[in-house]
């Protein structure tokens, strides 16, 4: 072979070239990822998630739920949001015609449009999101005019992005957010919804219980499959199943049977309900919303 060392050498550039690209540089940059810790807090995170739940995460992996679901929240970047949350001696009605007097001021002008719609039939409920921008000097400024005439407001941080926008979590999903996951199931298909804060959004057992088993009877023409085989249909023992699925009418068995979970069922419900990125990181911040008063 005349061109042998030529040969060799190519294979050996272009197989180096990709495993630097696919193993050293990855290690290199998320290899050493370690705990961090809540922002403004001394909460440590992630946490190490319950011994169901870590089981959970292998029934997830073995039914292959990855299939139709992601688990990584994506954000296009964030914005600056001012809240009101008190009037001080101002009536609603006074605050509305004091804002409109503000919408002379030529930095507002791209946002009077956004705020006088947010204040059209507003009736003075708090708190209320007045003005969002990716301009914090905006806010600032806007804030210390209300402030001058004895409006309490906040300024928050919010991500920003249609994954936010649909609901599915607060801020971007991070690598920090899967240390303790062996393996991680990012997914890569969304027929289903993201399910990064699935335990924000429901964090009850009992429903996901009930919606891996009739997905239909929680949610009107669901168009996810069934996962039966993770219950057993048995009869009615005496006593009955303390655990035993409470179904409408149209899903329960037959008289005298009832439906209840396997221990694969339950991890997986752990696993989901555990399954939240709700706080606020060094590289992903954003401001928790208080609690509505
Ligand atoms: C064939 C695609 C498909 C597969 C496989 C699938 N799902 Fe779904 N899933 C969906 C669709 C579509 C929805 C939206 C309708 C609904 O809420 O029932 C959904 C909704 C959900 C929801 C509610 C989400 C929300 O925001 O309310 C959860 C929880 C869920 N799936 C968990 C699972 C789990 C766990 C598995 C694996 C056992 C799984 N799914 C497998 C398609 C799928």
């Amino acid at each position: 072979m005349k061109n042998g060392f030529s040969v060799f050498l190519a294979s050996l550039v272009a197989l180096g070239a990709s495993w630097f690209g696919l193993v050293y540089g990855p290690l290199k940059q998320l290899g050493g990822a370690k705990e961090t810790v809540v922002l403004q807090s001394d909460a440590k995170w992630p946490q190490q998630r319950t011994g169901d739940a870590t089981l959970g995460l292998q029934v997830y992996r073995s039914v292959g739920c990855a299939a139709c679901h992601t688990e990584q929240v994506r954000q296009t970047g964030v914005a600056c949001e001012l809240t009101l949350t008190g009037l001080g001696v101002q009536k609603p009605a006074d605050f509305i015609a004091f804002t409109k007097a503000l919408f002379v001021l030529p930095e507002l002008a791209s946002y009077t449009n956004a705020i006088a719609a947010s204040l059209d039939g507003w009736n003075g409920g708090l708190p209320k999101t007045l003005l969002t921008s990716s301009d914090k000097d905006v806010v600032a400024e806007m804030a210390d005019r209300l402030k001058a005439v004895g409006v309490r407001s906040e300024t928050r941080i919010v991500a920003t992005g249609a994954d936010i926008t649909r609901g599915w979590g607060q801020r971007q999903s991070v690598a920090a957010d899967y240390l303790y996951d062996q393996p991680v199931q990012l997914g890569g298909l969304r027929a289903g919804p993201d399910l990064s804060n699935i335990g924000v959004r429901s964090p009850d057992l009992s429903w996901q219980l009930q919606h891996l088993y009739a997905p239909r009877s929680l949610v009107n023409n669901s168009t996810m499959p069934a996962f039966r085989f993770l219950f057993t249909v048995r009869k009615i023992g005496a006593p009955a199943a303390p655990d035993a699925l409470v179904l409408p009418k149209e899903f329960a068995p037959a008289d005298g049977y009832e439906v209840v979970p396997t221990a694969d069922a339950k991890q997986l419900a752990a696993y989901l309900v555990s399954l939240k990125n709700n706080v606020p990181l060094y590289e992903a911040p954003f401001t928790p919303i208080p609690a509505a008063k």
